[in-house]
């Protein structure tokens, strides 16, 4: 009867022991400043990945790998983007932020207009991968609305 309870306590000790390592790494959250920072820095990315498609599918000559990942950049930042409009990094925070205040006031749109950027890339990637210039410039077009319709309502610098 002695093993199950010092694996129990075993089990305790591992507990406490990653709870006490946690606690520096709860200190070391980034600021709002870093938080702002690192969505501008994808929102730049996006817009590059975006051009590069607007111009294949400009050029009527689609670059099949080329296109694929720039639809790739759009898609997997569309996802990271959600996880940085935190509570308290917008303009109160006092950092040079084009995001208006709408974005916490009005939350569940702003997620819904994320949600919705977030599926229209996806199939991007899916449009990338035919090949087909028609078919990517008509996902493009749809990509480029939700990107628009979020600036109009939730972005100052419009
Ligand atoms: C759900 C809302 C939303 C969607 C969708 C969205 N944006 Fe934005 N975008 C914002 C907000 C809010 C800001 C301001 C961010 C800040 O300054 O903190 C912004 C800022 C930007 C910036 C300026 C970044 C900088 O350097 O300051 C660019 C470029 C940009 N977006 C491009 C795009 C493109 C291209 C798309 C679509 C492919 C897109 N965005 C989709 C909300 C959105």
């Amino acid at each position: 009867m002695t093993r199950p309870f010092a694996c129990a306590a075993l089990g305790l000790s591992a507990v406490l022991t990653m709870l006490a390592a946690s606690v520096p790494l709860a200190s070391a959250a980034p600021s709002a400043a870093q938080t702002i920072a690192a969505r501008q820095a994808n929102f730049k990315k996006i817009g590059g990945a975006m051009k590069t498609i607007k111009d294949q599918v400009a050029s009527g000559a689609v670059d099949k790998p080329a296109a694929l990942a720039a639809a790739k950049t759009v898609a997997d930042l569309a996802k990271a983007q959600k996880g940085l409009f935190p509570a308290g990094s917008g303009p109160s925070s006092g950092a040079k932020t084009d995001a208006l205040p709408a974005v916490w006031t009005a939350k569940p749109g702003f997620d819904a207009q994320m949600a919705k950027f977030a599926a229209e890339a996806d199939k991007l990637v899916l449009a990338a991968n035919t090949g087909n210039a028609a078919a990517l410039g008509a996902q493009f077009k749809v990509v480029g609305g939700t990107c628009a319709a979020c600036h109009k309502q939730f972005r100052a610098d419009n």
